[in-house]
């Protein structure tokens, strides 16, 4: 290969996008790589400031571990800063890590993921590259956007005026979750590094074999590693679709879907992990990457494959508004005027991100029913609700009881406690925080009206410590007693 003879050992990475998957993957290489320089650069300046607050308890991003990494490694080879065209300058090698959100508009709107960040951040590099660059997709891209990228770089390479420039691009997409970033980075299941050259390939393996045993970096095709990362999130997603499906099954039947798991799960083929039923899953990608998916498949006249994927995604949002309909119907067929406690807004436990939660639209629509709304969540902020409520807070949840007769607008309110069950007709909860799992609910009862309802969406409640209360508890997926 022609750019061989360029291509040194790395000494200065580059990411662009100070994200979610930026800022973790990121600190774990530098904590793992103490000889390479490693700089995370962003266009948003808040953000960056909170990187490189004193206290990191106030970086952008709750992850377990993550502060300990920054807090070893910032201001040693760990660096977070605005100074795009500096670090793009200085780096062997520039992760793109960039959002792909789903486009709004245009061509594929709905379907598609707008390439719009990731090209302009390919140009970034292109204007800024120095001497041999390798160029790293951490993004999660539709297959072939190496090539849109290639193109980008080449320009840059043609043009007469710079100094000799060459880009080698590669595909390494990141399988982290959130919650679980650290743990999942430092001990990753697999990490794919997609290319054509070589070369370059075992460059960026260098990096990751300073912590991850070699027979778990696979390398493929550049478009196998691209497809690879969608194709794995769609099969999760489609596990936890399959699973909520039987969940509402067993609630029909009388059967109970942590059974039904426990028994399938133990079949060596199918596997135990991703079986728990739920409000539906949320998370920045799942939808994202299964439409991107769709998308690409109707794209190449794949109109069956296409409404495969799209049925996962038809599936989970069936089952978030099953959950609001159910609780309507077990309220007595409405819910106007009535106090109902939220417990937990992010999309799983161990995140403030919110992105996508099913919490978004059960409480949308329980809003919309009139209820009044009273969200706990313990890492979440106020102000993210309120953004993706797209409706301001209810000064005073106390209303008084004329008010409470005739008010029949729905409001919510946050709270940063959890003594907020008084006169509350229902507590749902939509978020697997290990805090909700030891709430003392003889006490909650009292405090509650007569015959309330505990709608346990992640079932962890446990139903023995029930038993003494005058609570109705309904649990998701559990015929038993529905
Ligand atoms: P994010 O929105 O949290 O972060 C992206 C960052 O990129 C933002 O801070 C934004 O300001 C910055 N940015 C955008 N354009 C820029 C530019 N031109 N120059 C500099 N900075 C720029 O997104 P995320 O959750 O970190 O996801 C990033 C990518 O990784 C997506 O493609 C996503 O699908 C993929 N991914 C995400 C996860 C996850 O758990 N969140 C896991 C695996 C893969
Ligand atoms: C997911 C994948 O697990 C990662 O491998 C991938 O890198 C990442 O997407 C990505 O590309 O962004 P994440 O969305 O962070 O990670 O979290 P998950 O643990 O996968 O959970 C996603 C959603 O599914 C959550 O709402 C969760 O509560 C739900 N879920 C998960 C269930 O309802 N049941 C389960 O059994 C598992």
């Amino acid at each position: 290969m022609e750019n061989n003879n360029k291509i040194k050992q790395v000494k200065n990475i580059c990411c662009i996008g100070a994200g979610y998957v930026g800022g973790p993957t990121m600190a774990v290489i530098a904590d793992r790589c103490p000889n390479i320089r490693v700089d995370v650069v962003d266009i948003d300046k808040d953000r960056i400031k909170q990187w490189n607050d004193k206290n990191v308890k106030n970086l952008p991003i709750y992850e377990p571990g993550l502060a300990e990494i920054v807090k070893r490694c910032r201001g040693l080879n760990l660096h977070f800063s605005n100074l795009i065209k500096e670090k793009i300058n200085n780096a062997d090698m520039v992760f793109i890590s960039v959002n792909t959100p789903t486009k709004k508009k245009g061509l594929g709107a709905g379907k598609a993921s707008d390439l719009k960040w990731v090209e302009e951040s390919a140009r970034q590099v292109a204007k800024f590259a120095k001497g041999h660059t390798i160029v790293v997709e951490k993004s999660t891209l539709p297959v072939r956007t190496a090539e849109v990228i290639q193109g980008i770089l080449n320009s840059a390479e043609l043009d007469n005026d710079r100094d000799e420039i060459s880009f080698d691009v590669l595909s390494n997409p990141e399988f982290m979750a959130e919650g679980t970033a650290i743990k999942d980075l430092e001990k990753p299941d697999r990490v794919l590094i997609g290319g054509d050259n070589l070369e370059a390939m075992k460059s960026l393996q260098e990096i990751y074999a300073g912590w991850v045993p070699k027979e778990k970096i696979l390398f493929t095709n550049i478009w196998s590693s691209e497809l690879a990362k969608l194709t794995a999130n769609a099969f999760l997603a489609q596990r936890i679709s399959s699973i909520n499906s039987i969940a509402a099954l067993c609630e029909a039947t009388g059967a109970d879907v942590r059974e039904v798991s426990r028994a399938i799960g133990s079949d060596n083929r199918i596997g135990s992990k991703f079986l728990e039923s739920g409000p539906g899953f949320g998370g920045s990608c799942f939808k994202k990457d299964i439409l991107n998916l769709v998308y690409l498949a109707q794209y190449f006249g794949l109109n069956e494959v296409a409404n495969f994927w799209e049925s996962v995604v038809n599936l989970n949002n069936w089952n978030q508004k099953r959950i609001t309909e159910l609780i309507v119907k077990k309220l007595s067929g409405t819910v106007t005027g009535k106090k109902i406690v939220i417990l937990g807004f992010a999309f799983k436990a161990n995140t403030n991100d919110t992105r996508e939660s099913a919490a978004i639209q059960i409480c949308k629509d329980l809003i919309e029913e009139g209820a009044s709304i009273l969200i706990h969540d313990p890492k979440v902020i106020e102000m993210q609700i309120e953004k993706d409520l797209q409706m301001k807070q209810m000064k005073e949840i106390e209303l008084s009881k004329e008010h409470k007769l005739f008010n029949t607008n729905g409001n919510w309110k946050f709270s940063k406690s959890l003594k907020i069950f008084d006169d509350a007709h229902a507590v749902l909860m939509l978020t697997e925080w290990d805090e909700y799992k030891n709430i003392d609910w003889l006490d909650v009862s009292k405090r509650m009206v007569n015959r309330a309802w505990v709608f346990d969406a992640r079932s962890i409640t446990d139903p023995s410590k029930m038993r003494n209360t005058n609570l109705n508890l309904w649990r998701v997926g559990d015929g038993t007693d529905q």
